[in-house]
């Protein structure tokens, strides 16, 4: 288990929000394996893969004697699908998809694989490359300009949970890196390259004086 813990100033209303009278934990999961993922294609709505259900059923094995009310998702299957078998190992738990935490809409390109986008689309591919957090997808978003749904997303999601001492997300690459990017000290530039993977979760405790930040394996 990586481990790292730092001091954090205090101007961050997310960060805040997890701050209370009582420690709360974020665990931040990205969704189980897909087939697009197999063709590296990005954005659309695929299901879990075999391996992925697997992958869901074992963070649902490890998250059973730990107390989840709520789980957030997106509104594409690939998140829901790997929230359910962790619903269904929990007494009371219920799962709210939000299309705030919807993966990066990618426009022209979406359902396309990356190898694809850069023989069909070079233009695209070369600009998103320099500058891969300001780039908007031409009909879609950019790191950039999905930062305010996504944080209006965590917003909800810490509302909703109120009192709760243990918040989860099922989200996506670049939704999660968004979300981390709160927690972890990067340059801009640097959030869409934040190591999102699939077979490991974020575990964020924030207290007042310092926040807990550890990326552990569930299998
Ligand atoms: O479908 C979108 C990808 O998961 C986002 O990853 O920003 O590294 O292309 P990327």
């Amino acid at each position: 288990m990586e481990e790292i813990t730092t001091r954090i100033p205090f101007y961050d209303l997310i960060r805040d929000f997890l701050v209370t009278d009582s420690v709360k934990n974020l665990f931040l999961i990205r969704h189980g394996e897909t087939y697009f993922n197999l063709e590296d294609r990005i954005g659309g709505d695929s299901s879990l893969t075999p391996k992925g259900l697997r992958q869901a059923q074992a963070l649902a094995q490890y998250f059973k004697s730990k107390s989840i009310p709520f789980i957030y998702t997106s509104k594409k299957k690939r998140t829901i699908e790997t929230a359910e078998p962790i619903r269904d190992l929990q007494p009371n738990c219920s799962i709210i998809p939000l299309e705030e935490f919807n993966e990066i809409d990618s426009g022209i390109c979406e359902c396309m694989s990356y190898e694809e986008i850069r023989t069909q689309m070079p233009e695209v591919y070369y600009a998103r490359k320099r500058d891969k957090y300001n780039y908007v997808y031409p009909c879609g978003e950019g790191y950039a300009t999905m930062k305010e749904r996504v944080d209006r997303g965590i917003k909800k999601a810490l509302f909703l949970s109120g009192r709760a001492e243990n918040i989860m997300i099922v989200g996506h690459r670049a939704v999660n890196r968004m979300i981390l990017s709160h927690f972890l000290y990067r340059r801009t530039e640097d959030v869409p390259y934040i190591y999102i993977p699939q077979d490991k979760f974020y575990h964020i405790v924030a207290t007042q004086y310092k926040k807990l930040f550890q990326l552990g394996p569930y299998e």
